[in-house]
């Protein structure tokens, strides 16, 4: 309700909310008794139905009366000690995530207090000694799929431009403190579009060149086109001379048969054109220097068996 700029919608809603059960109130109470004739018999509703099929009028069943009256009086209550009613707080001020003392903050506690000398027995350990812990293998794979998952996939094999992390190859290194620097930090990778520069042939003898460096059919006098746009567009500066890449700006190898965005020769252009900026999120804020510990050991340990 604290979302409401202006406190008219609070009174809004209490109004209406009062209004509602008074209105339930007031049908149910009037229909307590049925019309009685003066000889103390129910009087016939008026309604005929197959020709002679009538109705009296009388109350519902007494159990079922009650039932709708205890149905009031529960919202009554419970809008009495839950919020709800407008922006009442609600007898014990209980709130599911605002607040210190919210559901949400007292079950963030109780975690911490149970797991949280878990969390530290490991966080203390080496990398490689956690990576061999059965126990803290399946902790970091449950947190893998929680937060990790929808990029890289729950094997983390990964997807086009999100880096398989279970295989031997990386963009940034597979050191084990290595990796953890990336989920740390996050990582963002600068490939410029060179579009502009080498124009649409200038791409595809580039794709060429980029594709025979990994034995994939090409036509080889465009490759050998490729190969002098490579040096002299600044290619070598960040994928190396001989285009095995360098880690510490995570430009990919392009000689390995491992592609981040694909192979094709359609691809291979469309990544020369227009660049890429591959985006990891940085996770030491959110999920703090332990958890990623946890989570590293197990990216390692997919690697490393
Ligand atoms: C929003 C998508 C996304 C999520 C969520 C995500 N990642 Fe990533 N991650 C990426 C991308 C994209 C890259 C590659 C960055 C680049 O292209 O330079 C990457 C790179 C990495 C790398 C470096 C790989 C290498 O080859 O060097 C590691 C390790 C990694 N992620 C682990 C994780 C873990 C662990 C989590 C969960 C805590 C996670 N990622 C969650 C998108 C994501
Ligand atoms: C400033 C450094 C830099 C320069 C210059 C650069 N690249 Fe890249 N390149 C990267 C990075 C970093 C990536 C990975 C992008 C990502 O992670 O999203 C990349 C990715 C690629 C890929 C995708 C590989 C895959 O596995 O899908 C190709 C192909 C590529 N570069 C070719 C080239 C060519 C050809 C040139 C020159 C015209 C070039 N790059 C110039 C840094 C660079």
């Amino acid at each position: 309700m604290a979302d409401f700029v202006s406190g008219f919608w609070n009174m809004w809603v209490m109004v209406l909310v009062a209004l509602s059960l008074l209105f339930c109130v007031f049908v149910l109470a009037s229909n307590m008794k049925g019309e009685k004739s003066e000889s103390g018999e129910a009087k016939l509703h008026g309604h005929v139905w197959d020709e002679n099929l009538c109705e009296y009028n009388n109350p519902l069943p007494r159990w079922w009366m009650y039932l709708f009256w205890i149905t009031i009086f529960f919202a009554v209550a419970y809008m009495t000690v839950f919020p709800g009613f407008g922006n009442t707080k609600g007898l014990f001020g209980w709130s599911s995530a605002h607040g210190e003392n919210s559901q949400y903050a007292r079950e963030m506690k109780a975690a911490e207090e149970k797991y949280g000398p878990i969390f530290a027995k490991y966080q203390s350990q080496d990398l490689q000694a956690v990576a061999a812990d059965r126990e803290a293998k399946a902790m970091g794979q449950r947190m893998f799929l929680t937060y990790c998952a929808q990029c890289h996939g729950s094997d983390a094999k990964g997807a086009k431009g999100f880096p398989n992390l279970a295989d031997k190859d990386w963009l940034y290194g597979g050191a084990p403190e290595t990796i953890k620097a990336s989920i740390l930090e996050g990582r963002q990778g600068m490939m410029p579009p060179f579009g502009p520069a080498v124009g649409a042939e200038g791409a595809k003898d580039l794709a060429n060149y980029v594709r025979s460096l990994s034995g994939l059919t090409h036509d080889s006098a465009r490759a050998q086109k490729g190969s002098e746009l490579f040096v002299q567009n600044g290619c070598v500066g960040c994928h190396g001379m001989d285009a095995t890449g360098n880690q510490a700006i995570g430009a990919p190898n392009l000689t390995d048969k491992i592609w981040l965005y694909g192979s094709s020769e359609a691809t291979v252009i469309e990544t020369v054109t227009n660049g890429r900026q591959g985006k990891m999120p940085k996770w030491k804020d959110f999920l703090g220097d332990a958890k990623v510990h946890l989570l590293a050991a197990y990216v390692y340990s997919l690697s490393n068996k």
